[in-house]
């Protein structure tokens, strides 16, 4: 069966409203933390990405039943470490790195040795960033290389930690703030900023969880042993989904969006503010609140110059997984733009840094790398005939999207590979490509 798909003409000219897919960080903490919960929680907009679906896999494996009723899945927790856990229990992440790392924190209390296994892209990803803090609480774990696959054992003798998270890394917070869940005492994470679902979760669920800010940084307090009861929560769409479609729509010649419903917590949104320092007008509306997230419709039009940027560090976190499509906008700036301490891109899915920087040179971009800092050098004029295929991106969803939206922006004839792909975050992708007007062979 062909995993391609072709695309050989641009697109323009599309004034749409569209829904992405539920935001995937959220829907794995959802998943998680009803697995925790005493009682059934019923969990709306779910995304059904095969990273959740392993989710949901997961904790089925550990004891914990969920049923799906219409468009909505109940899940029946039993409490913290409420785990019904058979020996020789393997656990398979597949793709995601969160799953697997933000699992292990729900797993330091049990006495079983467990075996977390994942897929070849999961397999070359680095463990020693959760490692590291579960040893000091006191979890024993087994891992060659601080790779998987990694045995967890988890102990009744768990001493709450101090912990300065400095890599800016919301899985590796979380799988501390989920360890301290399960320790007597008080937990203190002293953490670079990075996405806070969890924290904004644990607040809505009345957990005793305290975040005090710094500049640049916070201190977060967890009291541990405290249970919760289950909850009703509908999960919003996820702005890296929508990412795509807001660039799509600002290359695109005459063309408006609007993407409803888009979950738009600061810490997620660098994208929008690096894109509007380039020159793009993406605006936010309808804002509400929604158990502690922020949701909005973005309203998004095409537009014809790009200011270069020299794009400030500290966006870095909240623009993470969105650099790559990013820095398609930048190869169509009006000068060098300038990205700095990118290290963490490449300890995604793929290398995202080093294939961003192929993809750059395929379509004739020039790019300069010093350690982990690129300069783009933009050609406003650019626009492909050739043809073009990106090889081994290790079934990197995100770079497959990013072939999608250069060949409908730029031109050329396409050939992108590993289609399945998209069911990692959005299995809906090239179905609403599609409703826009894409032709996709
Ligand atoms: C995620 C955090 C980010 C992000 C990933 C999802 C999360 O990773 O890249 O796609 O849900 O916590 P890091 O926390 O490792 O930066």
């Amino acid at each position: 069966m062909t995993n391609h798909i072709l695309i050989k003409n641009k697109l323009n000219n599309f004034d749409k409203k569209i829904q992405v897919s539920a935001d995937k960080s959220i829907s794995i903490r959802s998943v998680l933390l009803a697995s925790q919960a005493v009682g059934t929680s019923k969990i709306s907009n779910l995304l059904e990405s095969e990273d959740v679906l392993h989710s949901l896999r997961v904790i089925k494996k550990l004891g914990i039943n969920y049923t799906k009723v219409g468009k909505s899945y109940y899940i029946k927790g039993y409490g913290l470490n409420g785990f019904n856990i058979k020996n020789k229990t393997v656990l398979n992440a597949g793709n995601s790195g969160t799953l697997a790392r933000l699992i292990l924190g729900l797993l330091v209390k049990s006495n079983s040795k467990i075996k977390l296994v994942g897929d070849k892209s999961l397999s070359k990803r680095d463990f020693s960033r959760v490692i590291k803090p579960l040893r000091l609480f006191g979890v024993n774990i087994e891992s060659k290389n601080n790779l998987l696959p990694l045995q967890i054992q988890g102990t009744d003798f768990l001493r709450p930690i101090k912990y300065d998270e400095n890599i800016g890394s919301a899985q590796v917070k979380t799988c501390i703030i989920f360890s301290a869940l399960n320790t007597p005492g008080i937990t203190q994470i002293n953490s670079k900023i990075s996405r806070n679902h969890t924290e904004l979760f644990l607040k809505f669920l009345k957990y005793p969880i305290k975040v005090i800010k710094k500049s640049g940084n916070e201190k977060i307090l967890v009291e541990g042993l405290q249970q919760f009861n289950s909850f009703e929560y509908e999960v919003p769409g996820d702005i890296s989904s929508a990412s795509f479609f807001i660039v799509l729509t600002l290359l695109s010649k005459n063309s408006k969006i609007v993407i409803e419903k888009v979950n738009v917590n600061k810490s997620r949104i660098g994208v929008i503010s690096i894109l509007n320092m380039m020159g793009a007008e993406i605006r936010l509306k309808k804002k509400t609140i929604y158990n502690g997230e922020e949701i909005a419709d973005i309203h998004v039009k095409s537009k014809k110059n790009f200011n270069a940027i020299n794009c400030p560090s500290k966006l870095n976190s909240s623009a993470i997984d969105e650099f790559l499509i990013i820095f398609l906008v930048a190869a169509k700036a009006n000068g060098v733009s300038k990205f700095h301490d990118l290290g963490e891109m490449n300890k995604k899915e793929s290398k995202r840094l080093d294939l961003a920087i192929k993809f750059l040179k395929l379509i004739g971009i020039k790019v300069d790398r010093y350690q982990n800092d690129i300069s783009i050098h933009g050609n406003p004029d650019l626009t492909l005939t050739n043809k073009f295929e990106m090889k081994n991106f290790l079934k990197d969803h995100r770079i497959f999207f990013l072939c999608c939206i250069a060949a409908l922006t730029l031109g050329g004839k396409w050939k992108i590979n590993d289609k399945d792909s998209i069911n990692t975050s959005f299995p809906d992708f090239l179905k609403t490509l599609r409703m826009i007007g894409a032709k996709i062979n």
